[in-house]
Formats: C-alpha cells, sequence, structure tokens
C-alpha cells in the first residue's frame, strides 16, 4: 500500500495528513502560529513560523502513523492564497509576508487599473485589481519600502516558499498563481504584458506547473527534518479553496462548495472561464488541468465566530477543556436556544473589510437591532446567520452567471456544525450535503500527489474513486421565511452604512 501526504498551510496554522491510496487519513497533526496585526487592517506572518509547523506537522504525522518512509508515494500543498513572500539573492526573507486578509493597498490597486487599463486588466487575469491579491502587495512593498524590493530575487506564494524549503524549486501552480493577479487566467501562464506594465521582473517568479504535475523531489536536508525519505515527490499543488474543491469532488460542472474557514467562500466548477463583469466574484485556474472555477469570497467567516468566541466565550472556553470538548460545539447549544433571525439582531462579518459582493477594504462589523431585551446568545446566533448571509450574497452572484447547484457540498471548520449547516441550506435555499471526509484541503491535494505519482488516472477519477456524500441536510420552510426578512435587513444595511465606515 502506497501513502500521500497532504499539507495544509493556513492562516490559524498547518496541518499534515498521511492518507491511504482509498483517501482514509491514517494519522494527522496540527501546529498553530500567531497573526500579527501591526495596525487595523493589516495582516502579516512569518514565514520561517510555516516552515517550522511544515516539517513539525510532516514529521509528527509520520511518527504516528506507523507507516515507514518508503511507502509514502508522494506529496501535495495547499496554502492560504495571495500572500507575499520576498527572498533576497541569498534566500534571506526580506520582510514579514503580508497576507491574503491584509487591506493596506488601496491606492496600489487604482496604480495597478491605471498602469494596466480596469477592462484589459479583467481581459487578462479575468479580475479587478484587488487588495487581497499579491499584485497590490508587490506595489506596496515596490512604493513603501524599495529598499526591500530591490534587493527582492525571489517572489513566493506562502505554499511554494514551502516547496522551495522542501525541493529547492522555485515554482507555482495555475490555481495558486491565479491569485497573485499576474496569470494570464485563459492561457495559464505568466502575463508580460501585466509583469511589464507593473515593472515585476519575470526571474523573480517561479514556472508555473499545472496543480497534479511533478514540480521536484524531496531533498536530503528536507527529509531529514521531516522523517521522510529524500525524492519523495511533490506536484503543484493548490491554493486552498481549489485545494478544498478537489477535497470535495468539486471537480465537475454543476457541482458547487461552501466552505467556512478563516474566510468563507462559494465555489464553483467552470469548464471554460466564466466573468463576472462586476468584478464581485473571482474567476481563476482550478486545479483540474483545463478547468476553471469562480469564487465568491466573504473575508470575515471562521474569523467571526473566532473572534466572537475569544472575546465573550470564556465560559465555554473554560467547560470545554474540562469535557475535553471543542468550545465552539458549547457554543452551538448557545446559538440554537436563540430563535431563527436571533431576535431581530443582525450581524454584518465585515471585520476585515470584504470582497464579495462589495469588494471595500473599509467596510466594518456591525451588531444591527440590538435592544435590552438581547442576550449574548442572540448575538452568538446573529454572527453565524451573518456569516450564513454573506455566503448567501455569493451565492446568488454564482446564481446570476448562470450555474443552479442542486446541491451545495458544506466543507470547512464550520461546515462541520450541524446548526451552521442548517442556516446555509434554509438561506441557499437547497440541500446541504457533507462528504465522507472532512479533510478538505489536505485530501484534495494529497489526491492530486495521487495523480502526479500515477496512483490515480486523473483528478476526476481521484474523486471518483475515493469521495462520496454522506449526510443531506434540507431547508426548512418556516425557517426559510424567517431568514428571508433577515437578510433584506442585511442587505440594506451596508448601502446605509458605505459612507460611515
Ligand atoms: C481566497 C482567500 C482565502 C485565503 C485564506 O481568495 O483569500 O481563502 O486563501 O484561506
Amino acid at each position: 500500500m502506497s501513502y500521500l501526504i497532504g499539507t495544509d498551510i493556513g492562516t490559524s496554522g498547518t496541518k499534515t495528513v498521511i492518507f491511504d491510496e482509498k483517501g482514509n487519513s491514517i494519522a494527522s497533526a496540527l501546529y498553530e502560529y500567531p497573526l500579527y496585526q501591526p495596525q487595523a487592517g493589516w495582516a502579516e506572518q512569518a514565514p520561517e513560523d510555516w516552515w517550522k509547523a511544515v516539517y513539525s506537522s510532516i514529521a509528527s504525522a509520520m511518527a504516528k502513523s506507523g507507516i515507514s518512509a518508503n511507502d509514502v508515494a508522494g506529496i501535495g500543498l495547499s496554502g492560504q492564497m495571495h500572500g507575499l513572500v520576498m527572498l533576497d539573492k541569498n534566500d534571506n526573507i526580506l520582510r514579514r509576508s503580508i497576507i491574503w486578509c491584509d487591506q493596506r493597498t488601496s491606492a496600489e490597486c487604482e496604480q495597478i487599473t491605471s498602469l494596466v487599463g480596469a477592462s484589459r486588466l479583467i481581459e487578462i487575469t479575468a479580475n479587478p485589481a484587488l487588495t487581497g491579491f499579491t499584485a497590490s502587495k508587490i506595489m506596496w512593498v515596490k512604493n513603501h519600502e524599495p529598499y526591500i524590493f530591490e534587493k527582492c530575487a525571489k517572489i513566493l506564494l506562502p505554499k511554494d516558499y514551502i516547496r522551495y524549503m522542501l525541493t529547492g524549486e522555485v515554482a507555482t501552480d495555475v490555481s495558486d498563481a491565479s491569485g497573485m493577479q499576474l496569470l494570464d487566467i485563459k492561457n495559464r501562464c505568466w502575463s508580460d504584458e501585466v509583469l511589464s506594465k507593473l515593472g515585476i521582473s519575470r526571474d523573480t517568479l517561479g514556472k508555473v506547473y499545472e496543480s497534479c504535475a511533478v514540480t521536484g523531489t524531496l531533498t536530503e536536508k528536507a527529509a531529514a527534518l521531516c522523517g521522510l525519505k529524500a525524492g519523495i515527490p511533490v506536484v503543484g499543488g493548490a491554493g486552498d479553496q481549489a485545494a478544498s474543491a478537489v477535497g470535495n469532488g468539486i471537480v465537475k460542472g454543476g457541482r458547487v462548495s461552501s466552505t467556512i474557514g478563516t474566510s468563507g467562500v462559494v465555489f464553483a466548477h467552470l469548464d471554460a472561464p466564466r466573468i463576472d463583469p462586476k468584478g464581485r466574484v473571482h474567476t481563476f485556474c482550478h486545479a483540474v488541468p483545463n478547468a476553471w472555477h469562480i469564487m465568491g469570497v466573504t473575508q470575515g467567516a471562521g474569523l467571526s465566530l473566532k473572534w466572537f468566541r475569544d472575546n465573550f466565550c470564556q465560559a465555554e472556553k473554560t467547560a470545554a477543556e474540562m469535557m475535553d470538548t471543542d468550545p465552539y460545539v458549547l457554543m452551538d447549544k448557545q446559538a440554537e436556544l436563540s430563535p431563527c433571525g436571533a431576535n431581530g439582531v443582525i450581524y454584518l462579518p465585515y471585520l476585515m473589510g470584504e470582497r464579495t459582493p462589495h469588494l471595500d477594504p473599509n467596510a466594518k462589523g456591525v451588531f444591527f437591532g440590538l435592544s435590552a431585551v438581547h442576550t449574548r446568545r442572540d448575538m452568538l446566533r446573529a454572527v453565524m446567520e451573518g456569516v450564513a448571509y454573506s455566503l448567501l450574497d455569493c451565492m446568488e452572484i454564482v446564481r446570476e452567471l448562470g450555474m443552479a447547484p442542486s446541491a451545495v457540498r458544506a466543507s470547512g471548520g464550520g461546515g462541520k456544525s450541524p446548526l451552521w449547516r442548517q442556516m446555509q441550506a434554509d438561506v441557499f435555499g437547497c440541500p446541504v450535503e457533507t462528504v465522507n471526509s472532512s479533510e478538505g484541503g489536505a485530501l484534495g491535494v494529497a489526491l492530486l500527489a495521487g495523480v502526479g505519482a500515477g496512483i490515480y488516472d486523473s483528478v476526476p477519477q481521484a474523486c471518483d474513486a475515493v469521495i462520496s456524500v454522506k449526510s443531506t441536510i434540507y431547508p426548512d420552510t418556516a425557517s426559510q421565511k424567517a431568514y428571508e426578512k433577515a437578510y433584506s435587513i442585511y442587505k440594506a444595511l451596508y448601502p446605509a452604512l458605505k459612507d460611515i465606515f
């Protein structure tokens, strides 16, 4: 039996999972690290922290699994997207990584739009300039830290920095590279036009691969740190959303998933690129060769509930420790005690600005409708409902673009909550399914590694072999009505508050 390793370099931590060829999870390990917020709206992480978490989690998962390093057939990397890692010519890290949810680059987005031209930018990169994407972060360093930009010899995404540490190869994959806004999305290659207009040298960027292609093999040094053998192939891997889509079987036309991680994403597979003329959802290359996807992204999904947990749910945290359970399970019980519509409290989840549908880095989080009758439970429920409404905002655009899924596959940490899944079924007005593996991104990239290693014939074949629907939740008519009313108020709040933000 051969085994595959999937490593997901996330925002709160890195998780490595070892799978057998049937997609069963054999062992896993998670290492967390800090997020630095030097100013409101800024978000940075240390690439050294990711690297330590990657080799520690691989070594620890290998030790727990009891399998022989000789039986590991391939490694796949999934990563938080859009983050900027800059190395000098001696491979020193030049500054902390400015990551996906950082919102400091509004001026650079205007600069990019005027340098490339608004319609040309969308024609090539399939998206308008956004603060989340890597290009505006590179331009920010160029404008504000020119002494760093001058020294920069390599520009890498988070998981591609890890690939470099594992294999010594400077490379990326099409799905993650799409989020840099330097890629020609239709042709799946770097755009020389965008690069030259922005003054970014192509030599600083890696070679672009399909997600299931082998990009290099594990070096002796990395193998020793990971408890593995040198020479194991590392495939292109994928940005975390495309990876999670593969891990949920979203690899064929008509399939749609909804993921609640730190961010929240509604993701739809496309057989050909399709672009939202208003730029509210992203069009990127998929981790499946010759396929693309659109995704609506809400910035503060799981982030909102984590923020609420850390500031207002000490009781659940303490109780959960004593009961050896997860505080979120106890928080769900509390939220269930407030009715659908949270007694009229409405929450806007814009703690880190918002992408879909507003594209507004200045948007802020809001609790609306509070009165003296309300309790913490209503606020907790309102947070979960507000995230569900923001996912509905994404879903509505996906439907507007012509996709009408008969069911949506829920995933991510938030997808584990039956209450949150029911809310999604009610607000989407369609069944919400889960699949047999909850390992999402890690499974997705392990399957990509399996294709690269020749264990499976193709990405869809790998998904057919290991992924099946495990549970389905159906919408409840009475709750749907309550949510419809609350959603109409939710929709009215952003336009009313926009100027005040
Ligand atoms: C996708 C996005 C997030 C990050 C972090 O565009 O920004 O999903 O990848 O999860």
